[in-house]
């Protein structure tokens, strides 16, 4: 079985070579888990690092972070870039601290409803947090299957995000799909970049259908959007 084939190729690399000691893959509580991905959004992983881990001292839980004066949170994201990001953390954190009683919602759906958080984000959350199995389709997701699929559908558009999503849900692993995503999300800046792959090398160069066929730099399809 070929999905399954590939699920056990990834995984395994995830396992061995997967950067398993980030900070937000030791402990997968959901305020954590939340802040790291709202960090990453726009981030890359070694900024974030330092960040993340002054903002977890700094907040240790959710309340910590709903109650804390705005200035501070914002001291606290300086060099980070992109303030809107802070704010919508912090009035998240309030919603759920506050009006849920720190209970947090646990389907990508439900997760939606947190200021800053799309469908991208709420399904990191719940797959990572709460074991949904979702794909969590960011430029990371496009790019990866795109080439493994041939999938040729315009990434521009918006329409699209469904169709990946629906190609992508019947391989996440359904025992661990948090896992699932992380190894995508790794498997886009290492093996399958945009600019510079290696996918001779990659742990699934055995699917990668537009490494086959000589084209992965087609991928993914992408129009300029017309001004
Ligand atoms: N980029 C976005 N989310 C990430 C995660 N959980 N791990 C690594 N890179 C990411």
């Amino acid at each position: 079985n070929t999905i399954e084939e590939f699920r056990r190729q990834l995984l395994t690399w995830y396992d061995e070579n997967g950067r398993a000691n980030l900070p937000w893959r030791l402990n997968h509580e959901p305020y954590r888990v939340l802040v790291s991905e709202i960090m990453l959004q726009q981030t890359q992983v070694d900024t974030v690092l330092p960040y993340y881990e002054r903002f977890m001292i700094a907040f240790p839980t959710v309340q910590d972070l709903a109650h804390a004066p705005e200035t501070q949170v914002l001291k606290l994201w300086e060099g980070l870039g992109y303030y809107s990001r802070a704010r919508n953390l912090q009035k998240a954190a309030k919603f759920v601290a506050d009006d849920l009683y720190g209970n947090w919602p646990e389907s990508s759906d439900d997760l939606q409803e947190l200021a800053g958080v799309g469908p991208y984000t709420a399904a990191a959350i719940a797959s990572i947090s709460f074991n949904e199995v979702v794909p969590a389709v960011d430029g990371n997701a496009f790019r990866v299957f795109s080439r493994l699929l041939k999938i040729d559908d315009d990434i521009a558009q918006a329409k699209t995000r469904k169709i990946f999503y629906d190609a992508i849900l019947p391989i996440v692993d359904p025992q661990r799909p948090g896992d699932f995503n992380q190894a995508i999300m790794d498997l886009g800046s290492s093996y399958m970049t945009a600019k510079n792959p290696d996918s001779e090398h990659s742990p699934v160069q055995a699917f990668n259908a537009a490494y086959r066929d000589g084209v992965e730099l087609l991928y993914p399809v992408k129009t300029k959007k017309p001004k």
